[in-house]
Formats: C-alpha cells, structure tokens, sequence
C-alpha cells in the first residue's frame, strides 16, 4: 500500500524532471484527472464551485452552483470581458451539438458577450427559482487543476470551453454569496465532465465528494476517474465502490430536449429502504416510471434534503419512530418541516453520527446498499433536538424519491458514463474522514 510519504516523495520527483527537461515554460504532462473543489453553502444548504474563465492573463473568477441534473454551464455575462470569447453563430455544427434551439438570437443593446445577432441560443435552467430561458451560447478558454487524488498540481488551458453566456435575470436569483453562475453536471455532451473529459482524452467518468460543511476543508468534484484519496486515510476510495445501474428515464426532467431524447439526469433503481434491517412497506410500483416517467428516484444536489413520495414518507417516519422508541430514543415536538424529532441527549455520538436506526437504501445489484447513518439521515433543528432528515413531497411528485444533498454527504459518489454505473464508497465516517479537505500541497 502507497503510504502518503511514498506519494509525496513521487510527487517531488516528477516536479525535479519537469524544470530539469527543457529549456523555457516545461511542456505539462497530460492531466490524468481535473478537480474543482466544492463548498457547501450553511445559509442554503447549496454546494458551490469556483473556476476562471477568459483570457488567461486576466481571467474572470466565477462562483458557480452545482447542479447534477444540469446540462449546461452559464454564468452571467452583464459585466463579462474577456478577448477570447467567442458567440457561436445559430445553425452551426457546435450549435447542433450543443442541442441549441433552430431560430437564432438578436439582441439590440451594445453588443458584448451575451449580446450579438445570429447566435445559437440554447435553454437554460435555472433549478432554485425555477426558471427556463434561451441564452447564448459561446465560448471561451477556462483554466482547470489537475490532480493525482490526493493533491492539485498545474493549471491546465481548457479552449472553446461551450458555455450559455447568460442574462441578469436569469442569474439573478441564484442562491449563495457572489454566485455568478451555475455548472451542470448531467449526461450530455456540454455539461462540465463531458467537455473536460472529452478535451483532455479522460475516462468519461466523475465522483462526487460532498461536504457536509467548509469550516474544515472543502470537498471534490474528481473529472476522468481515481485514485480517489480521502486524507488522512491512505486508501483509494475508487477500488473499493459497490456499484448499481444509472437508469434512463425516457421521459423526466424539464424537456429542454427533442423529443425522445434519453433524460440527461441520474436516477438509479431503488429496491428498497430498511429501517434496522426492516423493510418499509410502501407499494412498490413508486419506484419504477410510469408511461409518463413519472416516479422511480434520483439523485440531486441541488434539494438539501431527500424527499419522499408522502406513500413513502408516511410509513418511513411510523416505523423510524417505533425503532427508536426501542432504542429507548426520547420523541420531542417536531420541528417543520420534519415529521419526527428526538431530544439528542437520549442518543449516544458515535463516529457516524447519533446513534439512531441504521436506514438502508437497497439498490439494484447484488447486496448494493446505501447505509445512511445518524450523521446523514438526522439533522440538528435546534438545540438538543435532532429530526429525520427527510421531506414530505406530497401526494403527487414528479419523482418518487429525491435523493438530496444531507444524504449523499461524505460518501464517494462516482458517475461513470461509459458503463452507466454508480459507484459508491461507505460512509467515510467509518474510515474516520470525510470529503472536507485541504489537497493545496
Ligand atoms: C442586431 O441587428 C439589429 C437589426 O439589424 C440591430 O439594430 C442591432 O443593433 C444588432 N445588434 C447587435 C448587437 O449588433
Ligand atoms: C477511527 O478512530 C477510532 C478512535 O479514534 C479508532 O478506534 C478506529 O480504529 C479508527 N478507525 C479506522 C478505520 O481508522
């Protein structure tokens, strides 16, 4: 097993054989993976991520949200200077590619990125307000970070990077400090992953470390696959993922897509959930689409906390509370919008988290199970009382299971495109670290 001198020591030397190879800037290696760092945002619950864009001399610092179920990158571009932007003219291959819409855009104000006639508009959503525009799109060179794993090492030139070079409006209300923008992360071919991946000649694969605060270190959003490494332990996270199908919902998401496109979201086929071992009864026709995609579960950054079909929710919440009643867990007035809260002094801490029923996602695959320890499935709603970290999605969602950010914290969540499989570590609780991190060596 490489111990962490070990990589250090090799780190060192391959930075020796760089200043010693050539004369004038070295050539840099080919990343073997990209990393942008994610934080997570107390006041919204949101996970953030921060990248430049434009010309490398004078690049402009974006802040943007991350959206798994995104397709697109945007960032608005009211005050964007930059002299290496380019609009993509309306009809072209790269408008076709990106799915941009067939008429074109003209804007009458000054022109400026995100103002010019005969541009490629493309849809872009906005998740938190809810919103849906056609934008341009453009491009522009953007810098990204290559890592081995465990630390980010040289900044790397990203040309003809396809974004939608967005208006006020429709950034205007993204959630977070200083956000200028967003990054998607969905399936398709101009979301972040798929246009680094593909530039860079990477694994069509990303993971997912989120954070479950930023005080102690931020958390990674890894582009082209591992070594994945959590420090302080040295073992790599990508050799020990259990892995379940991504399944395709034909239907589902907001149909900025032709027709009888696939959904570019991430859902997966949930089997089951056990509450200490139990089964939840619930009808399981929920966690498969109907013939209009409704139902079946996926997983989103963007909802802070999962929520549930309330035929899901219901008796999740009746038997979460008879199990802890066992575990001679004090009930305490509940605390909205949660439907069952304990008095935490009558729950013991353990490395994990409050020590209350284990709950069990069970997923497709042979024993695939999430296991969603206190620190994941409770929440502190105020002093000494914790609640079930779970919402009542009423009566008629769109999907039956969100999973949401407050569940997927601290785990190792990798997206593998090509197989159509994701990969899941344990809690990194268990193995005494988490995703929040320093990798500036
Ligand atoms: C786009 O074309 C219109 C009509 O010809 C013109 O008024 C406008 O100024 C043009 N906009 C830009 C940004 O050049
Ligand atoms: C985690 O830390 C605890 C106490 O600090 C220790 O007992 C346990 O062996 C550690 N586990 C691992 C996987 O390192």
């Amino acid at each position: 097993m490489a111990s962490s001198q070990t990589l250090i020591t090799l780190f060192i030397f391959s930075l020796l054989s760089f200043s010693c190879a050539a004369t004038g800037p070295p050539k840099l290696p080919k990343p073997k993976a990209i990393h942008l760092p994610i934080r997570k945002h107390q006041t919204t619950l949101q996970y953030f991520t921060t990248y430049k864009s434009g010309h490398t001399e004078l690049p402009t610092i974006i802040d943007a949200l991350i959206d798994l179920g995104s397709p697109s990158v945007w960032f608005d571009c009211t005050s964007y200077v930059s002299s290496s932007y380019k609009q993509t003219s309306c009809g072209s291959n790269k408008c076709k590619k990106a799915k941009g819409s067939s008429s074109c855009l003209t804007c009458y104000s000054t022109p400026r990125p995100g103002c010019s006639n005969n541009t490629c508009g493309i849809f872009v959503y906005n998740p938190i307000p809810n919103y849906l525009s056609i934008q341009e799109l453009g491009e522009d060179t953007i810098t990204v970070y290559s890592t081995d794993g465990a630390y980010v090492w040289f900044s790397y030139d990203l040309p003809k990077f396809q974004f939608a070079c967005v208006d006020s409006v429709t950034a205007d209300r993204l959630p977070g400090d200083n956000t200028k923008g967003l990054v998607g992360l969905a399936r398709n071919e101009i979301s972040l992953p798929s246009q680094i991946s593909s530039f860079f000649k990477l694994a069509k694969k990303f993971a997912l470390c989120l954070p479950s605060s930023s005080e102690n270190g931020l958390g990674d959003i890894f582009i082209g696959g591992g070594p994945y490494y959590m420090l302080p332990s040295i073992e790599d996270q990508s050799l020990s993922l259990v892995t379940t199908p991504l399944v395709f919902n034909p239907i589902n998401g907001p149909r900025l897509l032709s027709d009888g496109e696939l959904s570019y979201q991430y859902f997966i086929n949930l089997k089951n959930i056990e509450i200490s071992g139990k089964p939840v009864t619930f009808s399981p026709s929920l966690l498969s689409f109907d013939t209009n995609g409704i139902g079946g579960t996926k997983i989103s950054t963007t909802s802070p906390y999962t929520i549930l079909h309330s035929s899901i929710y219901k008796p999740l919440v009746q038997d979460f509370i008879k199990e802890a009643s066992l575990n001679k867990i004090k009930r305490v007035q509940s605390v909205a919008p949660f439907g069952a809260c304990f008095d935490s002094k009558t729950v013991p801490k353990t490395i994990t988290g409050p020590a209350v029923p284990n709950i069990d996602l069970v997923l497709e695959g042979s024993s695939v199970r999430m296991r969603l320890y206190g620190a994941n499935s409770m929440v502190e709603a105020k002093k000494n009382v914790i609640c079930l970290a779970f919402i009542d999605g009423g009566g008629q969602p769109t999907t039956s299971i969100v999973l949401g950010g407050h569940q997927l914290e601290n785990y190792v969540l990798e997206f593998d495109l090509t197989a159509s499989t994701l990969g899941l570590s344990s809690s990194l609780l268990l193995q005494n670290t988490s995703c929040s991190h320093s990798r500036v060596y």
